[in-house]
């Protein structure tokens, strides 16, 4: 690796390197359909039964699938790139919190779909991602697996929004009161930190 030429800025230069393009174009493709997906499932639980309600359903399944694909992939992609080292300025417990914090959103990233999955199975609903391809069960027909699965799927649904409004405070908190650049390093965009 080039050593630092002298004339670099005193600041940490690493800490101002962006995320990689890809681990950028993951986080906000993902974070789009997943804001989706929370409209969408609240839709069609509260819609009357017709064939919309039935829709609302496909698009989220298919959508939910979808998540848990590109999430895959997002994972293997996260480990084999660099991360962006913190500011130097970033205290013990707020380095441990983002680390913990973005851990347990990869869990939820895969355990809705999963749960999603396993309640789609026990209830016996045939079920074509995106109309096309059908979505073999994880489990064989059982109502109660079903009722206790989407409880499962309801509640893990409460602790990742309650999570990803820790997660985007988090953020407006870095890009408006500390003033680094976190956010902007995640957009793509640059920040002069003073
Ligand atoms: C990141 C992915 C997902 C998110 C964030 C998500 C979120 C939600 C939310 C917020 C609800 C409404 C919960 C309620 O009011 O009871 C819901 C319901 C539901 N979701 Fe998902 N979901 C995801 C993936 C999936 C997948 C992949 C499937 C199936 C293949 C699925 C199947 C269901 C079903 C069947 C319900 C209705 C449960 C019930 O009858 O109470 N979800 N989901
Ligand atoms: C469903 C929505 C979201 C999910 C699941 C999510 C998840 C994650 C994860 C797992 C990371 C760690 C980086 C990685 O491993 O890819 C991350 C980083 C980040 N996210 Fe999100 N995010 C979401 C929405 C948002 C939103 C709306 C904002 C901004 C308002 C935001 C701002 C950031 C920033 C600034 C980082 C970089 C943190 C750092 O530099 O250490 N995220 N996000």
């Amino acid at each position: 690796m080039r050593p630092n030429p002298p004339s670099d800025p005193p600041t940490d230069a690493k800490a101002d390197a962006a995320w990689s393009a890809s681990i950028r174009l993951f986080h906000w493709l993902v974070a789009v359909l997943i804001f989706s997906q929370f409209a969408l499932g609240w839709l069609a639980v509260g819609w009357r039964l017709s064939p919309t309600k039935i829709n609302l359903f496909v698009w989220h399944k298919s959508i939910g699938m979808l998540i848990l694909a590109l999430v895959a992939v997002r994972l293997l992609n996260r480990l084999a790139r660099p991360t962006p080292p913190l500011p130097p300025d970033t205290p013990a417990w707020e380095r441990a919190a983002a680390r913990w914090s973005h851990a347990l959103l990869y869990v939820l990233m895969v355990a809705m779909p999963l749960t999603g999955w396993v309640v789609n199975s026990a209830a016996g609903i045939p079920f074509r991602i995106f109309w096309q391809f059908p979505l073999p069960a994880l489990i064989a027909p059982d109502k109660q697996v079903a009722e206790i699965a989407a409880l499962v799927h309801f509640a893990l649904g409460l602790a990742f929004v309650a999570l990803l409004v820790l997660h985007i405070g988090a953020a407006l908190r870095h890009h408006f009161i500390k003033r680094n650049n976190v956010l902007t390093r995640m957009l793509g965009t640059r920040r002069t930190v003073k």
